[in-house]
């Protein structure tokens, strides 16, 4: 028997793949785990097709096929008003989870210490801790779902080297409004930490609001990496694209340390969503109108039910709350629900430290209208 130390001894299999496992073997309705239940549009399948038949299969260039990258900073100005030089300030990566790991990797050292915001994507954590560094949890506010700044602000300190958000929030559907970006901004100005800002949800914004990013943020952007995903913008989860966006100088850190990660990524699925992004021009705006339509049929399907059901502004998850249907904490009703209820979902509580009394479970709503209907139909049986 060899013998090792593990570098993550308390991390097990990840919510996401256990409820997903689980809504498979109950043979449950799965709106679990955050992919969308249908295609990628046909033109863009055909494009990455197209790209495998003209010989676009050997490596990409390290950062990204210029060309891609130059499209992708026209869309970023065309939708954000976001100023990008394609050859210093985009780097194409296998998804936003790489993205993620490569910011930490590149900026955190040991013993620096990274705050983030609880409820939090799960990758969050383990990379800071691989990177040798110290997780900071901010928990935000359940009932009123606000970030609690002056608690963040009192756990800035000189070790402070990063602080991450998330907006459009997973898994609670908030977003940041100018006035977070303020508060942040404030709070970071004394410190020397980066921001990184998970904005893979960039594109699913509802009724009227717009998402504000990072990069358009005065006294942010010149400290900041925006991490954004095509996997949930073109529905193609399962091809792991995306890029982060930061200045020359933070850019040129970031190529460092991801070219002896992966060097490049997929060559036909740059090619692919590049001439996708030329050809249709109204994509991101119709996501926005698709996804909330879906959101309505599922909060107008819950009418009337027992479920408390928490607002959503972005994102394609929806939160309810089951206060007052059993004493079961989140995790064991998630459980219970899969198993007899045959609708899988994910607690709340997966995302937080010591968190188990949340009664709060996330459903994804990236579903063709039947199977959201039915979902919504079991829910207010309960
Ligand atoms: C908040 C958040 N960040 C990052 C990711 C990862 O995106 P990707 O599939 O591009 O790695 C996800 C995926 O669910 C997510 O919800």
């Amino acid at each position: 028997m060899i013998s090792f130390q593990s570098k993550l001894p308390n991390v097990s299999q990840s919510i996401f793949s256990v409820m997903s496992q689980m809504a498979t073997t109950e043979n449950a309705l799965n709106l679990a785990q955050g992919f969308p239940e249908f295609n990628p549009p046909s033109e863009l399948i055909e494009a990455v097709h197209s790209a495998m038949l003209n010989n676009k299969n050997q490596y990409a260039p390290m950062p990204g096929y210029l060309s891609f990258r130059e499209q992708i900073a026209k869309k970023e100005f065309d939708l954000h008003a976001i100023q990008l030089n394609p050859e210093s300030d985009i780097t194409v990566v296998p998804g936003a989870t790489v993205g993620l790991f490569v910011a930490i990797q590149t900026f955190i050292n040991k013993g620096d210490e990274v705050i983030i915001i609880e409820p939090a994507y799960d990758s969050y954590e383990p990379a800071i801790t691989l990177a040798g560094g110290k997780t900071i949890r901010v928990a935000m506010d359940l009932n009123s779902l606000q970030i609690p700044w002056d608690e963040l602000k009192a756990k800035v300190n000189h070790n402070t080297k990063m602080i991450i958000v998330n907006t459009p929030h997973n898994p609670l559907g908030t977003v940041f409004t100018q006035e977070d970006w303020q508060n942040l901004s404030n709070i970071v100005q004394q410190s020397n930490a980066i921001v990184i800002s998970d904005e893979v949800y960039e594109h699913m914004v509802f009724d009227g609001k717009q998402h504000i990013s990072v990069l358009n943020i005065e006294g942010l952007k010149d400290r900041a990496i925006k991490v954004s995903s095509f996997g949930k913008t073109y529905h193609c989860t399962g091809w792991k694209m995306g890029y982060l966006s930061a200045n020359a100088e933070i850019t040129a850190e970031l190529r460092k340390v991801y070219q002896f990660l992966a060097f490049a990524c997929n060559s036909t699925a740059q090619m692919g969503i590049e001439t996708f992004m030329k050809i249709e021009n109204n994509w991101e705006f119709e996501l926005a109108k698709f996804y909330e339509q879906k959101r309505n049929l599922f909060r107008t399907h819950l009418q009337g039910s027992k479920w408390n059901i928490l607002p959503c502004s972005g994102s394609y998850f929806q939160v309810l709350n089951y206060d007052g249907h059993t004493t079961l904490n989140d995790m064991d009703y998630a459980v219970q629900l899969t198993k007899f209820s045959k609708i899988a979902s994910i607690p709340i509580s997966a995302f937080c430290e010591n968190r188990e009394k949340t009664n709060l479970l996330r459903f994804c709503f990236a579903k063709n209208d039947d199977t959201i209907i039915q979902a919504a139909n079991i829910l207010c049986k309960l």
